[in-house]
C-alpha cells in the first residue's frame, strides 16, 4: 500500500470478487444479444478491463471522455464531450461503465446526450455510489459497492492525475489531498 493512503475502504479481492459478480449479471441479462460497453475515460478504463472478461457474451467496446472535474475533489457541474464514441450505437444495446456516481450530473447529462441517437436500450453500470452526495437521481442498474463521502482513488480512480494504477480503493492522507503529492 502507498504511504499516500490512510486507509483501505475495498481491497482489492473484494473489487475482483464483485466484479465477477456483475460480470454475471450482465452476461445473464444480455444473453443472445451483443452489448456494447460504453467506458467513460479515463477512471472507468480499469474497471472495463476487469468487467469486460467477466462477461461471457460477444460484446464490443467504445471510449468516451467527459470533463467534469478539474485537478480538484469537488464537482464544477460543468460537463463537456472531450471525445465521442467511433460506433453508431442507433439500435445498440448500450452499457455504460463508470468508475463512481457521486454528485450524478456527469452521468445525467451523458444518459441525456446518449439516449437521444435511439440506442435500444441503455443501462449503468458502476463500480462505486456516494448516494450523499447526489444532486440528480441516477438510474443504477449494476452497481458494485457504496462508498461514504470521502474522496476516494485506486482501480482507476485518481487524484490530480495519480493513484489509478493502485489495485484497492482507498482514502488519501489530508496532507496529501492539500500538497498534491504523488506515490
Ligand atoms: P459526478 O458527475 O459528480 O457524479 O462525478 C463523476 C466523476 O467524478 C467520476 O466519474 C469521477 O471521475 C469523479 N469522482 C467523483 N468522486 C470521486 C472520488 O471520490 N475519487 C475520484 N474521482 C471522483
Amino acid at each position: 500500500m502507498t504511504p499516500d493512503l490512510e486507509k483501505v475502504l475495498i481491497p482489492s479481492e473484494d473489487i475482483q470478487l464483485k466484479v465477477r459478480e456483475l460480470g454475471a449479471e450482465v452476461t445473464r441479462d444480455y444473453a443472445g444479444e451483443r452489448p456494447l460497453l460504453v467506458c467513460i475515460l479515463r477512471g472507468g478504463v480499469v474497471f472495463l478491463g476487469d468487467l469486460m472478461r467477466a462477461v461471457d457474451l460477444p460484446c464490443e467496446i467504445d471510449f468516451m471522455d467527459i470533463s467534469s472535474y478539474g485537478a480538484g475533489t469537488s464537482s464544477s457541474g460543468v460537463v463537456r464531450i472531450l471525445k465521442d464514441l467511433e460506433e453508431d450505437i442507433t439500435g445498440r444495446h448500450v452499457l455504460i461503465v463508470e468508475d463512481i456516481v457521486d454528485t450524478g450530473l456527469t452521468l445525467s447529462y451523458l444518459t441525456r446526450a446518449l439516449l437521444a441517437r435511439k440506442p435500444a436500450s441503455l443501462e449503468v453500470c458502476s463500480l462505486l455510489t456516494k448516494p450523499s452526495r447526489r444532486k440528480v437521481e441516477i438510474n443504477v442498474k449494476y452497481l458494485g459497492f457504496e462508498v461514504p463521502d470521502e474522496f476516494v482513488v485506486g482501480y482507476g480512480l485518481d487524484y490530480a492525475g495519480a493513484y489509478r494504477n493502485l489495485p484497492d480503493i482507498g482514502v488519501l492522507k489530508p496532507e496529501v489531498i492539500g500538497g498534491g503529492a504523488q506515490a
